[in-house]
């Protein structure tokens, strides 16, 4: 369990087994059993696992001790065992399930292996991607809260299984008690630790927008190809691999649009469906630069099996975030990955999405249709410019000279203590100078 804050996962590279356990209540419509496995063996992979069985596991009816059938834990721990006969043991069983602290401590048991659930392996991912201070702090404390509730839980089962014995106060316990007072302290430190750092973050943030460029958000679902797109459109290296997350906090930088207009790039954590309830806070705090961008670029991977879900899924949560993706001008839909379509489904692609502005297909590793996308932001940034009344207090120098100095002052009336301004703005700009400074047309 990542636990330490320094980003290492200490699961590391090992044999592992991943299963899918099927239950009837949790089927999704628009998954099949086999595409979510596959998806857990990626993330497995993520973290360096060698993964060597991974299987779908039917549960007709969960049990509260194992939630897999007696059956199929035997399977498993037959499967298991007949791998580790050339030395190699497999070190870790991932189950792509929530379980209990009582059916994950029965289930490395049965199956002689550490197990962990999906919670643990998206902590562990995010703990071995963590970048900056702040997305390390709030991964640890995602996992502390995490650990607290299963030490918790398993605590309030042991006092009522004391209850009936009438033994009060044995070693158990007490380990139990001081782990507890343990986590409980390291967490009050590390909420302040994260107060400290996003104290200063929002200082740089101040230090930003002092910059007047709009800044352009990156989202999409895990390894639908955002870092390679920031990469060729920001000619940067940015740690783009063939790896799950490879993206946990965001990185930002400038480029120019072939206007010599210049705007931030900023790239951000991939997407995932099912995210653990322990870890939205975490997730969603990397997505605060979204909420703020005046551009917002949806990265889909359109040749994976499952590009409508996955879709679904990111627009739900950029929804959670006040975005309204059908009506929101600022979300571009980038159609990545075409070179992997056949002649046929690239042609139809094409065709339906025509000179749509909502909707750019392209290829970030072939660079094919990367010049519309550029041309696209272009025409967003400088399209329709505004020109509107403003009232500003004569007092904000800091407002009227930002006027001045990205729109076009047209006309100005100074009365009593305001300025009366009549300029013509960017939309963009625009939309900056009102978040900026609230002051709005009047
Ligand atoms: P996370 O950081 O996990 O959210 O992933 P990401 O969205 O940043 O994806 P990334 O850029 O790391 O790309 C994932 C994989 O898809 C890599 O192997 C890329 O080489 C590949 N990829 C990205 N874009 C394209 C594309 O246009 N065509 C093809 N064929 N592969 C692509």
């Amino acid at each position: 369990m990542t636990g330490n804050g320094n980003g290492r996962s200490a699961v590391g590279t090992g044999r592992a087994v991943v299963i899918h356990p099927l239950l009837r209540e949790g089927q999704d419509a628009h998954r099949s059993p086999e595409a979510r496995l596959a998806e857990a063996v990626g993330l497995a992979e993520a973290i360096d696992l060698d993964v060597v069985h991974a299987q779908v596991v039917k549960v007709t009816r969960p049990t509260p001790a194992t939630l897999l059938g007696s059956g199929a834990v035997e399977q498993l721990a037959r499967t298991i065992e007949a791998f580790g006969e050339d030395g190699r043991e497999v070190v870790l069983v991932v189950v792509d399930h929530a379980l209990s602290p009582i059916q994950q401590r029965n289930l490395e048991r049965g199956l002689k292996t550490k197990v962990i659930d999906r919670t643990g392996l998206i902590l562990e991912i995010f703990g071995a991607r963590a970048r900056t201070r702040e997305g390390q702090l709030q991964v640890e404390l995602a996992a502390l809260s995490y650990q607290r509730s299963r030490l918790v839980r398993s605590w309030t089962h042991l006092e009522r299984q004391r209850g009936g014995f009438g033994f009060l106060g044995g070693p158990g316990e007490s380990q139990l008690e001081l782990d507890r007072r343990l986590i409980l302290e390291r967490i009050v430190k590390l909420k302040k630790e994260l107060e400290d750092v996003r104290r200063t973050r929002g200082l740089h943030r101040r230090a930003r927008e002092r910059v007047p460029y709009p800044v352009v958000a990156l989202v999409g679902y895990t390894n639908a190809g955002k870092s390679t797109l920031f990469n060729r459109m920001a000619g940067a290296e940015v740690f783009a691999k063939d790896l799950l997350f490879a993206t946990l906090d965001p990185t930002m930088r400038a480029i120019g649009l072939p206007t010599g207009r210049r705007v931030i790039l900023s790239d951000t954590v991939g997407f995932i469906s099912d995210l653990p309830t322990h870890l939205v806070a975490a997730f969603r705090a990397t997505l605060e630069e979204v909420e703020a961008a005046d551009v917002i670029l949806h990265v889909r991977d359109v040749a994976h099996p499952d590009t409508e879900a996955q879709k679904a899924d990111v627009e739900a949560v950029l929804g959670d975030l006040g975005i309204d993706v059908g009506a929101d001008p600022r979300v571009v839909e980038v159609l990545n990955k075409i070179d992997l379509l056949d002649a046929g489904a690239r042609e139809t692609l094409l065709n339906q999405t025509g000179r749509s502005d909502a909707v750019v297909p392209l290829s970030a590793v072939t660079g094919e249709g990367v010049d519309r996308l550029f041309t696209r932001l272009d025409r967003f940034m400088t399209d329709g410019r505004a020109v509107v009344d403003l009232t500003v207090p004569l007092t904000d120098g800091a407002a009227i000279a930002w006027l001045y100095d990205r729109g076009e002052v047209l006309e100005r009336r100074d009365e009593d203590a305001v300025a009366h301004i009549h300029v013509a703005l960017d939309q963009a700009d625009l939309a900056r100078f009102e978040r900026r400074y609230e002051y709005h047309p009047d």
